[in-house]
């Protein structure tokens, strides 16, 4: 049931979140702030997904990742107008673009991944295993 709820929340901000960057990108529209919005919960769910796996056996390291990660995804959004002002800026807009698919690409994975070994407990190590691959 947690899994769900996350994913779902999950799944409307980060599509709200493409959906409104790309309407940023392309049209100019100036929906700023419900795109923040929606990016900071991505980045929340994400530092639950890594708060969660940093408690799991396996996924530790991972958790550690997207921890650091949850606190980069907010810092570069509101930098990025400054960074390579000019002919080069669309660089940093695929960058951001990039971080932000990857922060849900590895959000949902922690989540996921994370919840199951514990609703498994310490049973069964091979099916353990198999989650963490
Ligand atoms: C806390 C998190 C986030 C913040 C503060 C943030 C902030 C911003 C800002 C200020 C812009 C306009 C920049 C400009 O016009 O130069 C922007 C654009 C954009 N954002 Fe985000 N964003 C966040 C998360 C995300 C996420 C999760 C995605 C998911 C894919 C995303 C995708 C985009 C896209 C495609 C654009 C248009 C291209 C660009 O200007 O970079 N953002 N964002």
């Amino acid at each position: 049931m947690a899994t769900r709820i996350l994913q779902v929340i999950l799944g409307v901000a980060g599509l709200g979140a493409l959906a409104l960057g790309i309407l940023i990108w392309t049209m100019g529209l100036n929906v700023y702030a419900i795109h923040m919005l929606f990016g900071l919960i991505v980045a929340l769910t994400l530092l639950v997904g890594g708060i969660l796996a940093v408690t799991t056996r396996e996924l530790r390291i991972w958790g550690i990742v997207g921890i650091i990660y949850a606190l980069i995804v907010p810092v570069f959004g509101v930098t990025q107008f400054g960074i390579l002002p000019g002919g080069l800026h669309w660089l940093i807009q695929t960058a951001h673009l990039l971080v932000g698919l990857g922060a849900i690409a590895l959000a949902g994975n922690l989540v996921t991944r994370s919840l199951a070994l514990k609703r498994m407990g310490s049973n069964g190590a091979a099916t353990r295993s198999q989650i963490v691959r």
